[in-house]
């Protein structure tokens, strides 16, 4: 069965780092129905983060299902589905049985911090940002790899025989949603290729020298495909609806909030945050500590290229104050905390909880909280734990600028943490421009759908998507100078604070 011609939904998946969804969307980008579930976070060791790639399975069949009950629609109603995912998260699985052989390794665990080190002293940092675009960093997939060959007895001769699959999220759920052991197709997209610290960004095909000097055999690696194309057909609930996008989340995003030219950008506040500018078709190399990355690439068409700022921890900051600490008990709750005070009180909360990204690449960071008097409350603490989210956006919003020479004049956000009213008005506040949110706010979601609907001519162009983009709200800078310049350099101290802890 094929998905009808005339069907007037397209669904998108998005495989997060701590819940699932998908999306229903009609063909002005409206939500039609949303379905969400949750996933085990697994800390097995301080920096070790995990999640069960057969639970994501589960849990992402069980979305799907749910949405389209929502709606009242079937796979004859869907045209088309497109998937966006957690990037660098590396699952490596069986192919016989298609069942994971390990928990996959979470794009924020640090355990490949050693390894990394070595890498850079044997084959030198700057190989690899040149053909990857990437720092060595144990953020990155390829080294999680290495580490399974390492660790799992045996893995490394199945991996050589072809026994053992590797994939970013997104391709293990193509594999699954194709068929899996039967026929599954075994495919990634650009964008997350692109994060692997596997891939040439420049030939856009898996670097052999770069993958043998890691250790990864290329019989394990999925083929590398454009974003938007027909990858395969689903079975399931799904059957017969062309698999036809792939991005990463953050790529997704981007896709989504329609920053398809170049000098465009958005911040997606989510677990972590990223901010990505288009370059348009030019490979931007970084020298103030930003990645060099593919934003999509659509069918046949060149690639384009972004600049990125990875910032770690900013959501799962509030998380770990609701969940570790207990000091609030959801995570919205903590704007109102934070609006019983005026100002930080003096305090500062650094996360580098996986060390830190952008723009300092420093693994050895671990967090911290500065300037604690005893004056100091728990919301003064709320109000330093939003302002962490500003300022390490501002830092990545100079790196930016000195590396693109584009000056922001305005910033376009989404994700979860931009209904917090007070953190948007402190980002304005702190960069000293506009800050915009559209009216959809599920921009990684409609950024797959976007790219499976082009892929299927259910959307003819990307200007008919630039149409529905909507503005719902903007906040205004209304930070003194001085403020600004004093809390900037106070940040920056406690920044400094942070790094050495291990060795
Ligand atoms: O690179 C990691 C990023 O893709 C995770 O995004 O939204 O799942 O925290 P998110």
């Amino acid at each position: 069965m094929t998905a009808s011609r005339t069907a007037r939904h397209i669904a998108a998946i998005d495989q997060g780092t701590t819940s699932s969804r998908c999306i229903l969307f009609d063909a002005d980008g409206r939500i039609v129905a949303v379905e969400q579930q949750e996933h085990a976070q697994l800390f097995p060791q301080p920096g070790w983060v995990e999640h069960d790639a057969a639970e994501i399975w589960t849990r992402v069949r069980s979305v799907v299902r749910g949405a389209l009950e929502r709606a009242g629609l079937t796979a004859a109603d869907v045209r088309a589905v497109g998937i966006t995912n957690q990037r660098e998260t590396t699952v490596l699985w069986d192919r016989h049985t298609g069942v994971p052989v390990h928990h996959a390794i979470v794009w924020q665990d640090t355990r490949t911090e050693a390894l990394c080190r070595e890498l850079g002293r044997n084959v030198g940092q700057d190989r690899f940002r040149r053909e990857t675009g990437l720092p060595l960093a144990s953020y990155f997939a390829g080294p999680k790899i290495r580490w399974l060959l390492d660790h799992v007895e045996g893995l490394r001769e199945r991996a050589e025989a072809g026994d053992v699959l590797f994939g970013t999220m997104d391709s293990w759920l193509i594999w699954n949603l194709t068929g899996g052991v039967d026929g599954g197709r075994h495919v990634t997209d650009v964008t997350n290729a692109s994060r692997t610290l596997l891939m040439n960004l420049h030939t856009l095909e898996w670097d052999e020298r770069i993958a043998e000097s890691i250790g990864v055999p290329l019989a394990m690696l999925p083929e590398i495909r454009s974003s938007a194309e027909v990858y395969g057909e689903a079975v399931g609930d799904l059957a017969g609806v062309p698999v036809a996008a792939a991005l990463g989340d953050q790529q997704a995003a981007l896709f989504g909030q329609t920053c398809f030219a170049e000098g465009e950008a958005k911040s997606t506040y989510g677990t972590g945050t990223f901010l990505l500018l288009n370059t348009g078709e030019k490979i931007v190399n970084s020298y103030h500590g930003l990645l060099t990355t593919v934003g999509f690439r659509i069918g046949d068409r060149p690639p384009v290229y972004a600049l990125e700022g990875s910032i770690a921890v900013t959501g799962s900051l509030v998380q770990w104050l609701r969940d570790q600490l207990g000091i609030i008990s959801t995570a919205a709750e903590i704007e109102t905390l934070a609006g019983t005070v005026e100002d930080n009180g003096g305090a500062y909360v650094v996360p580098a909880f996986s060390g830190l990204f952008a723009p300092y690449w420093r693994s050895d960071a671990r967090g911290v909280i500065t300037g604690l008097t005893r004056y100091v409350t728990k919301g003064h603490l709320a109000r330093a734990v939003l302002e962490a989210t500003a300022w390490q956006t501002r830092e990545v919003v100079d790196a930016m600028e000195k590396d693109s020479g584009v000056t922001l004049t305005a910033l376009k956000v989404d994700g979860g943490m931009t209904s917090n009213n007070l953190l948007m008005q402190y980002i304005a506040d702190v960069l000293d421009v506009p800050v915009e949110r559209p009216y959809v706010a599920e921009t990684t979601a409609l950024g797959a759908a976007y790219a499976a609907g082009l892929a299927v001519g259910f959307w003819d162009g990307l200007e008919t998507l630039r149409a529905n983009w909507h503005r719902a709200a903007e906040w205004t800078p209304r930070m003194a100078a001085d403020t600004r310049e004093r809390e900037h350099r106070n940040w920056l101290k406690a920044v400094e604070r942070t790094m050495g802890w291990i060795d």
